[in-house]
């Protein structure tokens, strides 16, 4: 099976001043490419081919995980940004955050502050497990929740190509202007 990029669904220049249209043209139009070339050249004859995305990353090791980590990823993380997002959430969504982090403003301190503190490369998420509870999780390099049986709702991209074009070193600044662009609509869909 080839996997595909698919296309993002706004403009790569509608989500600034938060991300660039240049961070958006390297960032997914490269890297992302990258990671999705990789894959399908390395999951050609494994016992992985022809399966879906979310099944490699659950059992893939090496490389071929690496790789199928960072394309889903990236996908996923692009897809939950929109030139019209920001606000809050709401729904079952909203009173879960309410319930776990104690309000959103809790939650959005707690996410930003587990993106800051993450250690070199990696990603923190929101997810959420069978019963409906939320965690915010810190993962290395191209880690992923799937992994460990927990539903991903939202992730913030902290390697250093996510955001130093436009924020250099500062990265707790790069992970707050993230807020203004999130599409909850989409988040909440996942929940
Ligand atoms: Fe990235």
């Amino acid at each position: 099976m080839t996997y595909t990029q698919p296309q993002l669904p706004y403009p790569s220049d509608s989500l600034a001043p938060a991300i660039s249209q240049e961070t958006i043209d390297f960032h997914y139009g490269k890297h992302e490419k990258a990671y999705i070339e990789n894959l399908n050249k390395m999951i050609q004859g494994t016992e992985f081919d022809n399966e879906d995305l979310e099944d490699v990353i659950k059992r893939a090791d090496g490389p071929l995980y690496n790789n199928a980590a960072q394309a889903w990823n990236h996908i996923f993380y692009f897809f939950s940004f929109s030139p019209d997002g920001g606000g809050e959430p709401s729904g079952e969504l909203a009173d879960a955050i309410r319930r776990d982090f104690g309000s959103f403003d809790k939650f959005k301190e707690e996410f930003e502050k587990a993106g800051v503190s993450l250690f070199g490369s990696g990603w923190v998420w929101l997810s959420r497990d069978q019963d409906g509870k939320l965690f915010i999780t810190q993962e290395p390099n191209a880690g992923n929740p799937l992994r460990k049986g927990l539903t991903p709702l939202l992730t913030f991209d902290v390697w250093e190509h996510a955001y130093y074009l436009d924020y250099q070193n500062r990265r707790a600044d790069a992970l707050k202007s993230l807020w203004d662009i999130i599409d909850w609509d989409m988040v909440e869909s996942r929940y």
